[in-house]
């Protein structure tokens, strides 16, 4: 497929059994290398508050910060369908509020879709942007905008009561119009109800094989980011160690004398530097 993949694609892959990988990207050449290898769902996730400006959570993370990023990928991303994340706060105080910035994901930053955190409480927000032609994915489980009222990083959906209100919400979430639903951090076994129950895909993260398809934080599954692995990701290269191992090489060989050689330098006429020097006033 040559063209921009549509939401109306990733919704056509489940409908086919085919598998939807969808991977984090928050700059302009991770995007680029992530299209080109056919990755169909790119995510500019608000992880980037952590992965890429060094927070401690996702909550500092701003809508211009979003803008921002969503930019860049978008520059990168020729094939890929592209979902920017609506940051803490920038759709929960009113729909109206919620309109406008899903509207400047896509207007300013070059979005093709929004992802926002919330089941049945969100409902009516979604139904208000994807009205407005704006498709939206939703996000359930652990919610990382949430994570002091949730006291923290835990697996949710685990009791009863908790798993029974995910599965309503994950089809108020459908009603309302979403395209997709991210599963993070769930019991595969409720993941599996969940994919059965919805005609929509869901994406896991950490619940499992029998979600529709599959994200992972693109730091994590690169080993880029060295200093906390979740249990659900998978390194499936090591470029943390590959860049430590070529800083330090740089700085040897720079302390050394060992580079630049002539390879890396511009060759001028010696001629010419020599008339230069000869006409050079005395100091
Ligand atoms: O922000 C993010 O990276 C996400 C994924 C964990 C799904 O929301």
């Amino acid at each position: 497929m040559g063209r921009q993949i549509t939401v109306r694609d990733i919704r056509a892959m489940k409908q086919s059994g085919e598998k939807i990988p969808m991977v984090t990207a928050y700059d302009y050449t991770t995007a680029y290398q992530a299209d080109q290898a056919g990755i169909p769902l790119l995510l500019v996730g608000d992880s980037l508050g952590m992965v890429v400006l060094g927070y401690d959570s996702t909550i500092p993370v701003t809508i211009e910060d979003m803008v921002h990023h969503t930019k860049a990928v978008v520059r990168g991303a020729k094939r890929a369908h592209v979902v920017s994340d609506l940051p803490f706060m920038s759709y929960q105080v009113s729909e109206e509020i919620a309109l406008s910035n899903a509207a400047r994901l896509l207007q300013e930053g070059g979005a093709h879709s929004v992802k926002l955190e919330g089941g049945e409480r969100i409902a009516s927000t979604v139904d208000r942007i994807v009205g407005c032609g704006i498709p939206v994915m939703g996000h359930l489980g652990l919610t990382p905008q949430s994570i002091h009222g949730l006291s923290g990083y835990h697996a949710q959906g685990r009791v009863a009561q908790e798993a029974t209100q995910m599965i309503r919400d994950a089809r108020a979430l459908e009603d309302a119009g979403a395209y997709a639903v991210v599963l993070e951090l769930v019991p595969d076994s409720l993941a599996g109800v969940i994919s059965r129950e919805l005609s929509i895909p869901t994406i896991g993260i950490g619940a499992g094989a029998l979600c529709d398809g599959q994200v992972q934080v693109v730091h994590d599954m690169l080993g880029l980011y060295t200093q906390f692995m979740p249990k659900h990701a998978k390194r499936f290269a090591h470029l943390g160690d590959d860049m430590t191992s070529a800083f330090r090489s740089f700085i040897d060989e720079v302390k050394e004398g060992l580079f630049p050689t002539e390879k890396e330098s511009v060759e001028m006429d010696p001629e010419v530097l020599r008339s230069v020097t000869a006409s050079l006033p005395s100091r």
